[in-house]
């Protein structure tokens, strides 16, 4: 294997596991607003969003390896687990490691929602906004693609489009935390 290899292979795991993570935001914007009434939804649309996020976990997985198996990057198993511990751009890497725990929460609570009340599992799930900021900080502030125009149009892309579909969510059904007043409850369940 070339030295680069391992380099090759982070970044480019990183940059696809970014893609999912956007796509998977997306995608559940578009599940928790009425651009598919629940009623018209097919089981495919979720399965999805969960796929999406599968996807995201497995691509990071690969990024971390590949950071840890990278011989020129010295990066150590702390670095990869505790914000700052790394002394290579730490600010950079700390928004890594964030975005990763907060991400392993999201997707452990989503596992685990059947066991969950409901108003904990929406309260973790809310952070997948937050992994997706902090990881869109943390690749350009360390990707050594991030000055390029191929990436800058992608990243300024997926930003807006998440931006636009946050706000889109805020300004049709309030803010994420908010819950359903009983008698919209009782008429979706009626729907
Ligand atoms: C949700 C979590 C994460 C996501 C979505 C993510 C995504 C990315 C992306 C898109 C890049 C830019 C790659 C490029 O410019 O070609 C990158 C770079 C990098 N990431 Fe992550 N990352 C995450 C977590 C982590 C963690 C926990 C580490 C641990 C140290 C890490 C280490 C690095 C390093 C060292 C680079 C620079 C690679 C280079 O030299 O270009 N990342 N990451």
């Amino acid at each position: 294997m070339n030295a680069e290899t391992w380099w090759f292979l982070c970044r480019a795991s990183g940059i696809v596991a970014w893609l999912m993570l956007t796509a998977s935001v997306l995608w559940g914007v578009v599940l928790s607003t009425d651009l598919f009434p629940r009623r018209r939804r097919v089981a495919w649309l979720l399965d999805l969003h969960r796929w999406l996020g599968g996807l995201t976990v497995f691509f990071i997985a690969g990024h971390v390896a590949a950071v840890l198996l990278d011989r020129n990057a010295h990066f150590r198993a702390v670095d990869v687990v505790v914000p700052y511990a790394s002394a290579w751009r730490p600010t950079a890497i700390a928004a890594g490691v964030v975005a990763l725990w907060f991400l392993i929460a999201v997707e452990g609570t989503a596992l685990a929602m059947k066991r969950l009340s409901r108003k904990w599992w929406r309260d973790v799930h809310i952070l997948s906004y937050s992994v997706f900021w902090l990881a869109t900080l943390h690749a350009a502030l360390a990707g050594a693609d991030s000055s390029k125009p191929l990436y800058v149009v992608t990243s300024l892309a997926a930003v807006s489009v998440v931006v636009f579909a946050a706000s889109y969510r805020i300004l049709t059904h309030g803010l994420p935390k908010r819950r359903p007043a009983p008698a919209q409850r009782t008429r979706d369940l009626v729907a």
